[in-house]
């Protein structure tokens, strides 16, 4: 499988990049400068920026699937992954491609069941003590999701990540999450992997808790 991975850079994209590879996938990775780290054989790297339409076209071109996992920077806090993830969804609409995982966060968007109270209580604290507008662009980032029309469109939302080893993981639209649950990013990223070799989750919410 050829995979296109915006956030390649990411300590969550480091992970997917070593699944994939791992697994015998192929990457196209976009980068917003040129890599330090070095990329596996194989892969093709775009260096650009994500509001260029060039650019997102080149990551995603000849693409099976794409990955989106992007973040905000501590120090550069700038609202810039809703329109990115509206720039990739549109792009794949005229490469005619429709399988898309985009990873936000359990606090994001709508607040269903599955996230404890503890959690939600946290998320509206967040999202009143910071006027930034990240959380809202990380909430518009999955409306966008949602209501792409692709048929192949997850968005996952893990809990807390952790940098430990990759353990087993559960998930769902209904997987209970809260402010105990985290997940590795090395187990995020290999569910990432195997949701895209054989899909359980297409046009679903997956929560994903580590045991
Ligand atoms: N940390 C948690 O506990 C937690 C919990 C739930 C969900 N998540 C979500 O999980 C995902 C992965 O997290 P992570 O910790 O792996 O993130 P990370 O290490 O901070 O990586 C963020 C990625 O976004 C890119 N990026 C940042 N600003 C950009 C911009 N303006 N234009 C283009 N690319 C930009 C970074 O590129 P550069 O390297 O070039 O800056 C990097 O590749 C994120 O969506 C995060 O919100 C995290």
């Amino acid at each position: 499988m050829i995979i296109a991975l915006f956030g390649a850079s990411g300590r969550l994209g480091q992970c997917v990049i070593e699944a994939a590879t791992e697994a015998g996938h192929t990457l196209r990775l976009h980068y917003r400068a040129k890599p330090a780290e070095d990329v596996p054989e194989f892969s093709t790297v775009v260096v650009g920026r994500l509001d260029d339409p060039t650019a997102v076209r080149e990551v995603l071109r000849g693409s099976d699937a794409a990955v989106v996992v992007l973040g905000h920077k501590p120090d550069a806090r700038v609202p810039y992954i809703a329109d990115a993830t509206k720039l990739i969804v549109n792009t794949m609409k005229t490469l005619e491609q429709s399988r898309l995982l985009v990873v936000t966060g359990a606090m994001i968007g709508e607040q269903t069941g599955a996230v404890g109270f503890g959690m939600r209580l946290l998320g509206m604290a967040t999202r009143s003590r910071s006027a930034d507008g990240m959380m809202e662009d990380r909430d518009e980032q999955e409306r966008r999701v949602k209501a792409s029309r692709l048929d192949g469109w997850t968005v996952i939302k893990p809990p807390r990540l952790s940098d430990g080893p990759a353990t087993d993981v559960d998930a769902g639209a209904t997987q209970g999450v809260g402010l105990r649950s985290s997940v590795s990013r090395k187990a995020l990223a290999r569910f990432i992997v195997k949701e895209l070799e054989a899909p359980q989750f297409k046009q679903q919410v997956a929560y994903v808790a580590g045991r």
